[in-house]
């Protein structure tokens, strides 16, 4: 049985982030520069926006470029920049035709102007699309959402008893989003590399040690019926999410 098959519709996750890892080891396995590896993952990112599409998943955040990777060589920021104005102009005409809400988190102010103007164009253009939203983390690392965040509510000049839990995850630049509930990272490595810190506090984690140019609806769907077999307990004992489990095994 495939594992779409094994999908059970009633308990989708409502909300899968991606950490996409893996396009420069990929390349390199290949023989090729790492560029090589970014151009193969765009292939990657449409499997996981079908699947997340098919599965009926309404939310998916990619981390595509965090404010780290500027540190990189030049040559593949600039590489990395110019795929993603390219990937939008490609693509924004079947994301808008497949009710794709394109959306994205960071700061996108420090992006290249011709980045910015695509990017808005497309979410402009998709903005009242319902299926699922898809959300790019661009120039994104949760320390500097978290920093602008408290900047925000230090501004408003609200008092000290009004702030909760509820203010910060509405200052966030995910405010409009549920937190995910499964977080995948292709690539091997088991870390979090500064990505939605504050929303993952009871997400469920996957590892896969698939490159990101080899990940695929399959391994999507996959990660989906694994996170269905966990017991999510958010503090609790097993027995009060389950009272089932408790009277078979008293039995
Ligand atoms: C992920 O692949 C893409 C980005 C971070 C933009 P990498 O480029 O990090 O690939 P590896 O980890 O070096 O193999
Ligand atoms: C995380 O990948 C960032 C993105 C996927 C955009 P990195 O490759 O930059 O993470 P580290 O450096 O291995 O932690
Ligand atoms: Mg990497």
């Amino acid at each position: 049985m495939s594992y779409f098959e094994q999908i059970d519709k009633e308990k989708l996750p409502s909300h899968v982030a991606i950490i996409m890892d893996g396009n420069g080891r990929w390349a390199k396995s290949h023989g090729q520069e790492r560029i090589f590896g970014h151009f193969n993952g765009v292939e990657a990112v449409r499997a996981s926006l079908k699947a997340a599409t098919r599965a009926g998943i309404p939310y998916l955040t990619l981390y595509a470029f965090s404010t780290e990777n500027w540190n990189r060589p030049k040559e593949e920021v600039e590489a990395l920049m110019n795929l993603l104005v390219e990937t939008i102009i490609n693509e924004i005409d079947e994301l808008d035709r497949n009710g794709v809400r394109l959306c994205a988190i960071g700061d996108t102010d420090q992006l290249p102007d011709a980045c910015r103007t695509q990017l808005f164009r497309g979410i402009e253009r998709t903005r009242s699309n319902a299926k699922v939203s898809l959300i790019l983390a661009l120039n994104y690392s949760a320390r500097w959402e978290i920093v602008n965040a408290v900047k925000t509510i230090g501004r408003s000049g609200i008092s000290e008893e009004k702030i909760d839990a509820d203010l910060v995850s509405n200052s966030l630049t995910t405010r409009d989003f549920p937190d995910p509930e499964l977080l995948i990272r292709t690539s091997g490595e088991h870390r979090v590399s500064n990505f939605l810190l504050w929303q993952i506090a009871y997400t469920e984690l996957y590892f896969t040690d698939t490159l990101w140019p080899d990940f695929n609806e399959e391994e999507f769907y996959k990660a989906v019926v694994d996170f269905q077999h966990r017991e999510r307990r958010f503090g609790k004992t097993s027995e009060q999410i389950s009272p089932s489990a408790q009277t078979d095994k008293v039995r």
